[in-house]
């Protein structure tokens, strides 16, 4: 049993605990041996520490007993190297009663346990249990843990999952939004064909100058949705005001104004569009209070519209109509620079005359090229 190529040849079942028992009186290790075998551990037996690690070299142990006055390397000197190379393996400490002191020495160090000098069997086998009983739990412990971790991680990689289903679902439903407004916006424009493509580009317009400013999502989100949608009361609108080619009188005019407030009282239950609504109710306001439908004064007047005012009157000054042709970029940018304060908040003014006139002419051409290709696809559609 001493032997380490024996060790090799007799392979423990894997249930059965190994012991490994260090003494260097033989008389000691063989009762302790012959006795734990009772219990129904495998024994093996070193006469020193060297001895001893030949044979934890050899096979794989649960536990060490080991007395800890042995000639050469003592019992707490095993200990430390053998628990350097097998952080796993168990080590209970024999003493003699005079030695109580170096053994909580060596508990200290990493020992699991103690038994005295002179032991009796069941003793040994209390201590011994206790050990594996202890170990027992402490990987119980870690595998809960790692199941738990694995739990966790499992659950995690789900929510991803629903978290990206989700996020997808949200964007299919905001273009359902974008198409549905695009639908009623192009509707609107075929009516009213002296401002086509009038909303697109002014949606353009107004995210430029609103992201000159510094505004970020969502707001420019309601920007562009309060821009396209800015003129969709006009719907109550009836045609001879409309399209009427010459100067509208004063009830015509009182019809007109009510535009803002008929699209605001259209769209004042969809929630999503919530945000946008400022713009509709407010695009004809004036920074001077000289605007409709609230005669607003200032700051009073929502960022957006403020925005929106500018843009709107610079969009209608580079148009032609039928009764004046179109301004150039740069004469209707001196006109905004020119009513800056009285019609226009100052500041939009300044962030829109920042922007130079090649960068508004770029968006034009861009806008002209894809509405024409809208109303080319609708014309198909409805011959
Ligand atoms: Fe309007």
């Amino acid at each position: 049993m001493e032997s380490p190529a024996s060790v090799i040849a007799a392979p423990a079942a894997s249930d059965t605990k190994r012991i490994l028992i260090v003494d260097d009186e033989l008389s000691v290790r063989e009762i302790l041996a012959e006795g734990l075998e009772v219990f129904g551990y495998e024994t093996h037996m070193a006469g020193n520490a060297d001895e001893a690690e030949a044979t934890l070299r050899e096979a794989r142990f649960h536990l060490m007993l080991t007395d800890i006055e042995m000639p050469g390397r003592n019992g707490i000197d095993l200990m430390n190297s053998a628990r350097r190379k097998f952080p796993d393996l168990d080590v209970v400490m024999v003493t003699g009663v005079v030695d109580a002191k170096t053994a909580i020495q060596a508990i200290r160090q990493g020992a699991s346990d103690y038994v005295t000098k002179p032991f009796n069997l069941e003793e040994v086998q209390i201590v011994i249990d206790r050990t594996f009983e202890k170990r027992r739990l402490v990987a119980e412990n870690r595998a809960y843990q790692e199941h738990l971790e694995d739990i966790v991680e499992q659950r995690t990689k789900e929510l991803v999952v629903k978290n990206n289903q989700v996020e997808g679902l949200y964007a299919d439903l905001q273009e359902s939004y974008e198409s549905s407004l695009q639908a009623l916006v192009t509707a609107l424009d075929f009516r009213d064909n002296e401002t086509q493509g009038h909303s697109y580009r002014v949606v353009e317009y107004a995210v430029m100058v609103a992201e000159t400013m510094g505004l970020a999502e969502p707001d420019l989100t309601w920007i562009r949705r309060g821009a396209i949608l800015h003129d969709v009361g006009k719907i109550g609108v009836p045609d001879a005001i409309l399209k009427k080619p010459g100067k509208l009188d004063p009830e015509e005019w009182d019809e007109m104004r009510r535009h803002p407030e008929m699209g605001y009282r259209m769209l004042q239950h969809i929630r999503f569009l919530e945000p946008a609504l400022d713009i509709v109710m407010s695009h004809q306001e004036r920074y001077d209070g000289s605007g409709y439908p609230r005669g607003l004064v200032g700051d009073a007047i929502p960022l957006g519209a403020r925005i929106f005012a500018v843009v709107d009157t610079f969009d209608a000054m580079t148009s032609d109509r039928p009764y004046r042709k179109a301004l150039t970029i740069d004469d209707a940018r001196n006109e905004i620079g020119e009513w800056s304060g009285r019609q226009f908040d100052p500041r939009v003014a300044d962030a829109f005359l920042s922007l130079p006139a090649a960068a508004w002419s770029e968006v034009r051409e861009r806008v002209h090229r894809e509405v024409a290709a809208l109303h080319e696809q609708v014309k198909k559609v409805i011959g």
